[in-house]
């Protein structure tokens, strides 16, 4: 380890007299029962993301010990504390809205406590984001651990699981194709465990993302929270923070731009969330590196689906931990990644790789017989939205990937709640849903309302998919001809503001382009119109500062005060 003060002697409380510092904090550090061998010890956080609001962090306490075991078995000294914990279900108006505070709260937290290395305890969509947030931001030594995805249910005799069945049987109720009772009954399995929801939702993406970054022990994103696999990886965790501390190894050498390209690549590969690339952006901008949208699409181009599981497949994360973990993806890949990359254990990416068990298997398809020959994901430009629009193409319906329709506008989630079911609506199968005033200010905090529901008169007449546009985000385990994180949003006058019902918009998800067709005298008429638009800044707290200072989709939502000065961008173009 450098000269630098470690243990007790970091960060020390302003008294104007270290030693006095140190003589005081050892005092109160002795309350907890230490000796003065133990807070001699490199010293090791983990962060108690556990809450009674968090179901997909009910294991955390159990991680937690895991994770002390290690740490004590290899010499350090553990000490866990609180965080903010968020969980998508119990956040209003919306866990986006909270992930900058949950990143500032950790960063601040790494900054001012006496940490030789730190264990990141996330899992929940938000958390793991805001984690890797705080970590690029400071240069403690950081390792991601999380939480694990639950463990698939089972309805009638059919594996079940969160969310993308939660929004199967929501349909199916909603087009009266089951009832209340059943509805009810399959809520009982939709989330059968601990950990995170156990389908290719944001959760297992980012934990995956994690892994293929380098932030995370190889192997650990898809070991089930159930599983005593999970205690023992973190274990190791924990022993391998107190070497880590050792070796100063701090964030910024492992999340690089080659390991971000990595991360992109295994996004596309993996059928990721739409959600994982804003927060790569955010994560990758605390580091001075912006988001390059047509950099990551042609990635794309080029790295088809590979993992069979649920929206874009079948299978859940237990199966994928069963054939593999990520390292059978990363080896299906490997042609397209940068295996020299530094990762968390000490070692590159293609070393790990080199030591992963190799065994057949059929989650994991083969490079050249994947699910989806495209990239998961495709970047859209046009005068709809000319910073950018995502749609998850793997998960739509190839028929709508080229289509044009007349608008059927909604101006916020309130019109939405109040009209999509109004029998007298004005909309048939072949229009296109718009949903405005749902991006990250004009909501506010971006909701996952992108999958706007099929009109009940619709959906009882069998229409399952529709495309739909909004400037808001998506589940990962939501389905459907979607476009979203529609750059610049209405609520800060993006194009989207301007557009009327009856108007003609065009989807050609392979040319890249989401157009409104309407020629643009027109649309400075109507902009004109419109007048001074942006939200309305209440006079104090949280929500003033996240009004103020959040930013639009493709710079990954974060606060503009967060980012340091622009330096490089990612993915880096392939060489
Ligand atoms: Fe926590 Fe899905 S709600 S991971």
């Amino acid at each position: 380890m450098s000269e630098r003060a470690r243990g007790m002697r970091k960060n020390l409380t302003s008294y104007g007299d270290d030693a006095f510092s140190v003589f005081l904090r050892k005092a109160f550090v002795k309350a907890m029962g230490y000796t003065e061998d133990a807070v001699e010890r490199p010293i090791v956080g983990i962060t108690d993301t556990f809450s009674g609001f968090n179901a997909c962090h009910r294991n955390v306490p159990e991680l937690i010990e895991a994770a002390k075991r290690g740490v004590m078995l290899a010499g350090g000294l553990p000490v866990a504390f609180p965080t903010i914990s968020i969980h998508e279900s119990f956040a209003y108006p919306t866990s986006m809205f909270l992930r900058n505070l949950m990143a500032m709260d950790t960063e601040e937290m790494l900054r001012a406590q006496p940490l030789d290395s730190v264990i990141l305890i996330g899992g929940c969509d938000k958390t793991v984001p805001a984690q890797l947030m705080a970590a690029a931001s400071h240069d403690v030594p950081a390792i991601q651990l999380v939480t694990g995805p639950m463990i698939a249910g089972s309805h009638r005799g059919r594996p079940v699981g969160a969310c993308t069945d939660c929004r199967r049987f929501w349909g199916a109720f909603r087009a009266e194709e089951i009832d209340e009772q059943e509805l009810v009954e399959a809520g009982e399995e939709l989330c059968p465990s601990a950990g995170t929801c156990m389908v290719m939702g944001t959760a297992s993406t980012m934990a995956c993302v994690a892994e293929a970054i380098g932030m995370m022990l190889p192997g650990g994103a898809a070991i089930p929270a159930v599983a005593a696999a999970r205690l023992r990886h973190a274990e190791l965790a924990g022993s391998r923070a107190v070497a880590l501390a050792e070796e100063g190894t701090t964030p910024d050498r492992i999340m690089t731009p080659e390991a971000f390209a990595n991360a992109f690549t295994v996004l596309h590969a993996i059928g990721g969330s739409t959600n994982g690339v804003v927060h790569l952006a955010a994560i990758a901008g605390r580091l001075g590196l912006e988001l390059d949208l047509e950099a990551f699409d042609a990635i794309g181009r080029d790295c088809p689906v590979l993992v069979d599981l649920r929206p874009t497949g079948e299978h859940f994360m237990e199966d994928l931990h069963k054939a593999g973990g990520l390292a059978t993806v990363l080896r299906e890949i490997r042609h397209l990644l940068h295996l020299d990359c530094l990762t968390v254990n000490g070692r590159t990416l293609g070393e790990n790789l080199a030591a992963a068990k190799v065994f057949s298997q059929s989650v994991v398809r083969p490079f050249d017989r994947p699910i989806h020959a495209g990239g998961a994901l495709a970047v859209l430009r046009g005068n709809l939205g000319p910073g950018g629009a995502l749609i998850k193409q793997a998960a739509a319906d190839p028929e709508l990937l080229v289509h044009e329709g007349r608008a059927v506008v909604f101006d916020s989630l309130a019109d939405l709640a109040a009209r999509i079911d109004d029998p007298d609506l004005d909309v048939a199968a072949d229009d296109v849903l718009v949903l405005r005033g749902a991006g990250p200010k004009g909501a506010p905090g971006m909701p996952e309302a992108g999958y706007v529901p099929i009109p009940k008169k619709l959906a009882r007449a069998g229409v399952k998919d529709m495309v739909r546009l909004s400037d808001a985000r998506m589940s990962g385990t939501a389905f459907g001809t979607i476009v979203l994180h529609i750059t610049p949003e209405a609520a800060v006058g993006g194009p989207l503001g301007l557009v009327e019902n009856g108007d003609r918009i065009r989807l050609d998800v392979p040319a890249r382009r989401l157009d409104l067709l309407v020629d643009e005298a027109t649309l400075a008429r109507r902009r004109e119109r419109q007048g001074e638009v942006g939200p309305e800044i209440p006079e104090r707290g949280y929500r003033r500062l996240y009004l103020e200072t959040v930013e639009q989709a493709d710079r990954g939502c974060d606060f503009d005060f967060l980012r340091p000065p622009a330096r490089g961008k990612v993915p880096p173009p392939r060489a």
